[in-house]
């Protein structure tokens, strides 16, 4: 087992989880130093990390210290430019926060530069590691609903937030068959001046290769999976996304904020149903933990690795390609791909706020 060495930019409450997930899992990693414009930010993770090394640039850190891993936890405004530093810098890995890229050349961009520097690359979609997750896909895994036939994904916050969560959640509960083709729609341009510029709410049907049938819903008009009041931007609301998944013998479901449900074979009619909440305590040292397995080849994909977040970024763009285009959109997408979509939904979309008196 190796041990590798680690720099992460971006001291937000993001980049924080992601230094937690580094130093709980001390035998594996060497946690050296962190970054961030903002050095007030910087100072207080690395005092809270015992970490001396502070830095307020990524290309000096990345130059100085050299590490296996790079790890960045920036607003989504922020992803090729690092990744190039990190491969400048000769990195072995490079972890980063969701989204994968605010549109599509750039996801494209990040994929073919890390292949072409054979890096590794993991997305953090890490709710899959939550114990209500983990429950799910056992009880899938075991048979227990039958084969799998539709997967609705919901989530009350916008696409750019949730939307590649859920998407990807979706592709790892049908075990990565592929998207085949998506049909979507999307309206309200409130949230396109987000930080995740974003529509209000999308809506989409799809097809994954194996035939399993999805619906997505992302954003205002997203049904609540969590009980009790539910205010904009409260906790609550970032936590109401739901999975559920429907087989020829029960469904299973789990929800962000609100643990796991399900009629299987061997319930008799019963609910079955278990606690779980977002935990990124819990969450975020397992998924950093696969890294260095990953890393170290003892086993053969990462959960959140390129591959599957890619590919669950593509099919979400793949939404507004739809809803801009109204037409059926096949994946892969095996053209130049637009760079213009969310300045197009800006543009050719009716202006309304869909978020409004909610
Ligand atoms: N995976 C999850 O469950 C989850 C949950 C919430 C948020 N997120 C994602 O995490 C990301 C970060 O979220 P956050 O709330 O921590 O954001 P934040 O804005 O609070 O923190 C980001 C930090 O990055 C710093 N930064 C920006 N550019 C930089 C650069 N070039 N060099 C060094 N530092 C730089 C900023 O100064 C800021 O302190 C977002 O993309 C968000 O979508 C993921």
């Amino acid at each position: 087992m190796s041990r590798y060495s680690v720099a992460i930019a971006g001291c937000g409450p993001r980049g924080a989880y992601h230094a937690e997930g580094f130093t709980k899992n001390a035998d594996r990693f060497d946690l050296r130093a962190v970054c961030d414009l903002n050095a007030e930010r910087a100072r207080a993770m690395a005092e809270r990390f015992s970490i001396t090394n502070v830095y307020d640039d990524v290309d000096r850190m990345l130059a100085s210290e050299k590490p296996d891993i790079f790890c960045f936890a920036t607003l989504p405004e922020v992803r090729l430019p690092l990744v190039e530093l990190g491969i400048k810098h000769g990195v072995k890995a490079i972890a980063l926060e969701k989204p994968l890229a605010t549109e599509l050349p750039e996801a494209l961009a990040i994929m073919k530069a890390c292949k072409d520097a054979d890096i590794r690359l993991i997305v953090s979609h890490q709710q899959k590691y939550g114990k209500a997750w983990r429950t799910v896909k056992d009880l899938i895994e075991a048979g227990e609903i039958g084969e799998v036939t539709k997967i609705h994904a919901t989530a009350r916050a916008w696409l750019s937030q949730l939307g590649t969560h859920i998407m990807d959640y979706m592709l790892w509960f049908n075990d990565r068959s592929p998207v085949k083709w998506v049909v979507g729609q999307a309206i309200g341009t409130g949230m396109l001046s987000d930080s995740h510029p974003a529509a209000d709410y999308v809506i989409g049907s799809l097809e994954f290769a194996n035939g399993v049938r999805g619906i997505i819903e992302c954003g205002a008009h997203a049904p609540h999976f969590v009980p009790g009041d539910n205010p904009l931007l409260d906790i609550k609301f970032w936590t109401d996304s739901a999975l559920t998944i429907h087989g020829t013998h029960g469904y299973a479901r789990v929800t962000t904020g609100n643990g796991w449900q399900a009629f299987t074979r061997s319930s008799k009619g019963e609910m079955l149903s278990g606690d779980g909440f977002f935990d990124p305590s819990y969450e975020q040292p397992l998924y950093i933990r696969d890294l260095a397995d990953w890393l170290d080849g003892q086993i053969e994909n990462h959960p959140c690795d390129s591959e599957i977040s890619y590919h669950g970024f593509e099919a979400v763009m793949a939404l507004y390609m739809s809803a801009l285009d109204h037409r059926r959109v096949a994946l892969p997408l095996e053209f130049d791909p637009p760079g213009d979509l969310i300045a197009r939904l800006g543009k050719e979309l009716p202006q309304n706020n869909e978020y409004a008196g909610q």
